[in-house]
C-alpha cells in the first residue's frame, strides 16, 4: 500500500474514534458544537498517526508482527486523546489574545464562529476531556497498567508547563527577530516538537518497547517536530489560505521569531532538510520496519498544508 493510501486510513480511524468518543458524552450544547467545529473541521493528525505507527514498529520489532486490529482498538483512545490536546491548543493559539487568527483548517477560527469566552471553554474542555478519555480507558490487564500510566504521564509532560504552554509563552513574549538562536530552538522544541516526541514515545510504551527503541523514536520525534515547525514557519510566507486552511502572513504580523524571520528562506528550507536527514538516520536499526514513518519524514518537507 502507498504511503499516502496508508496515511489516509490512519487518519480514517482516528476520527472514527474521535466520533465514537464524542458520541452521547453529556455536555452543554453550545459547548460541544463548538468542541466539534474544531475537532470534526479536519487536521492532518499527524500526532495520533505519529503514535499509532510507533506502536506498530515497536509491535513488529518486538513480535515480529503487526498489531491486532484488537490491540489497536484498545491504544485509540490514547491516540484520540493526544489530538485533542492538539486542538485545544490550536484554538487557544488563534485567540485575539494569542495568534488572532480568523481561519483554521479552512473554516472560521473557532472564537469567529462562537465567540471568545466559548472558545475558551472548548478549549479548557478539550483538555480535560482528553485525560478524563485515557483515564476511562485504563488498561484492563492489570500488568499493562504501568506502561500506560508512565505513557500518559509523557504526554502530559510534554502538554504542559514544562512543555508546549511554556514554548507558547515565550512564543508570545520574544516577537522580534534580534533573539538568539538558543531562544528561536527553544520556542520551536517545546510549543511543537515536545508534543510530537511524546506521541511517538508513548506509542513505543503502550507496546512495551525497548529503551533503545525508545531512544530511537525520541531522537527522530526531536529532528522530525523542529522540521515541521520550520516548515510551518515556511509556509506562513509562502503558503496560501485555499490550501493551508489558517492565514498566512499571521507570523510577519505578529512580528515572530520564526526560522525565515532569522535565517531568511533558503536557509530555513536546508536547515529543514538536514533535520529531516537527522530524523531519518534515527530509525536506520529497524530497516524496512519503519518504512512508513521515514516516508512520513519526508513528506514534511514537501507539504502545502
Ligand atoms: C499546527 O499544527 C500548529 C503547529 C504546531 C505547527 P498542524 O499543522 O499539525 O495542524 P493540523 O492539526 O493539521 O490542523
Ligand atoms: C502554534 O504555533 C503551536 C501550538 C502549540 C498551537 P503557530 O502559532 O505557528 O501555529 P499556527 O501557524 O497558528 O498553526
Ligand atoms: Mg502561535
Ligand atoms: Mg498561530
Ligand atoms: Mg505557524
Amino acid at each position: 500500500m502507498s504511503f499516502q493510501v496508508t496515511y489516509r486510513k490512519k487518519v480514517e480511524y482516528i476520527n472514527q474514534g474521535l466520533s465514537i468518543l464524542l458520541e452521547q458524552r453529556p455536555c452543554y450544547p453550545t459547548l460541544l458544537n463548538a468542541i466539534k467545529y474544531s475537532i470534526q473541521a479536519g487536521g492532518k493528525r499527524l500526532r495520533p498517526v505519529l503514535f499509532l505507527s510507533a506502536f506498530e514498529l515497536a509491535s513488529q520489532v518486538c513480535s515480529q508482527r503487526a498489531p491486532m486490529p484488537g490491540e489497536l482498538d484498545q491504544v485509540r483512545p490514547m491516540a484520540c486523546a493526544i489530538e485533542m490536546i492538539h486542538t485545544y491548543s490550536l484554538i487557544h493559539d488563534d485567540l485575539p489574545a494569542m495568534d488572532d487568527d480568523d481561519y483554521r483548517r479552512g473554516k472560521p477560527t473557532n472564537h469567529k464562529v462562537f465567540g471568545e469566552a466559548t472558545a475558551i471553554l472548548a478549549g479548557d474542555g478539550l483538555l480535560n476531556l482528553a485525560y478524563e478519555v485515557m483515564l476511562e480507558n485504563l488498561p484492563a490487564v492489570v500488568e499493562k497498567l504501568p506502561d500506560y500510566l508512565r505513557a500518559m504521564s509523557v504526554i502530559a509532560g510534554a502538554a504542559g508547563i514544562s512543555g508546549m504552554i511554556s514554548g507558547q509563552c515565550a512564543d508570545m513574549e520574544i516577537q522580534s527577530n534580534n533573539s538568539c538562536e538558543d531562544r528561536l530552538t527553544y520556542i520551536h522544541a517545546h510549543k511543537t516538537e515536545a508534543l510530537i516526541t511524546s506521541a511517538l514515545k508513548a506509542g513505543v510504551m503502550l507496546r512495551g518497547g525497548s529503551m533503545d527503541m525508545l531512544n530511537a523514536v525520541s531522537g527522530y520525534g526531536k529532528a522530525l517536530g523542529l522540521a515541521f515547525q520550520i516548515t510551518d514557519d515556511i509556509l506562513d510566507l509562502t503558503g496560501d489560505l485555499a490550501q493551508l486552511g489558517k492565514d498566512p502572513g499571521s507570523d510577519k504580523k505578529m512580528g515572530k521569531l520564526t526560522y525565515p524571520a532569522k535565517y531568511g528562506l533558503s536557509e530555513s528550507k536546508r536547515m529543514a532538510q538536514r533535520y529531516i536527514e537527522q530524523a531519518i538516520h534515527f530509525l536506520k536499526p529497524f530497516g524496512r520496519n519503519a518504512e512508513f514513518l521515514v516516508s512520513l519524514a519526508n513528506s514534511i518537507l514537501d507539504r502545502n498544508q
